[in-house]
């Protein structure tokens, strides 16, 4: 699985995004350590505050599933701008991710940037 199919995989399961209040649907598209593809979309609700991107409703789907070794997610949305993970779901990706985890940026133009994990959260919090 590279990591134009990943991206693809994103695009597609995007369309079932829930985001009436912002308009902004966005899909993600994990990839684990067996192989196996979670996908997962932003789901908001009216009170804003419990939306959850699409980047941890992929996660929670791999992790309920018993997938707890992520090695790449594909986040993608619509328009010219490259959806960037916010800090939530990034610590949430540290959770199951090693630093070298791909993140796969894209819209659907074609045009996406690759970055790791460390990269984007060189500094994530662990309880030790
Ligand atoms: N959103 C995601 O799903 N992933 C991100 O990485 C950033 C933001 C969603 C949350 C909300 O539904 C909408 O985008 C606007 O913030």
């Amino acid at each position: 699985m590279d990591d134009r199919e990943l991206l693809q995989q994103a695009l597609l399961a995007k369309q079932t995004a829930y985001a009436p209040y912002s308009g902004y649907k966005v899909g993600a598209a994990l990839l684990t350590e067996q192989g196996k593809i979670y996908t997962g979309v932003n789901v908001e609700n009216a009170s804003l505050g419990a939306t959850n991107c699409a980047e941890r409703t992929a996660v929670f789907k791999a992790v309920s599933e018993g997938e707890q070794k992520i090695t790449a997610i594909a986040v993608a949305a619509d328009g010219d701008a490259i959806p960037q993970p916010c800090g939530i779901c990034l610590q949430v990706l540290a959770e199951f991710g090693p630093p070298g985890t791909r993140i796969i940026c894209g819209n659907n133009n074609g045009k996406f940037t690759v970055y790791t994990l460390g990269e984007l959260l060189p500094h994530a919090f662990k309880l030790r």
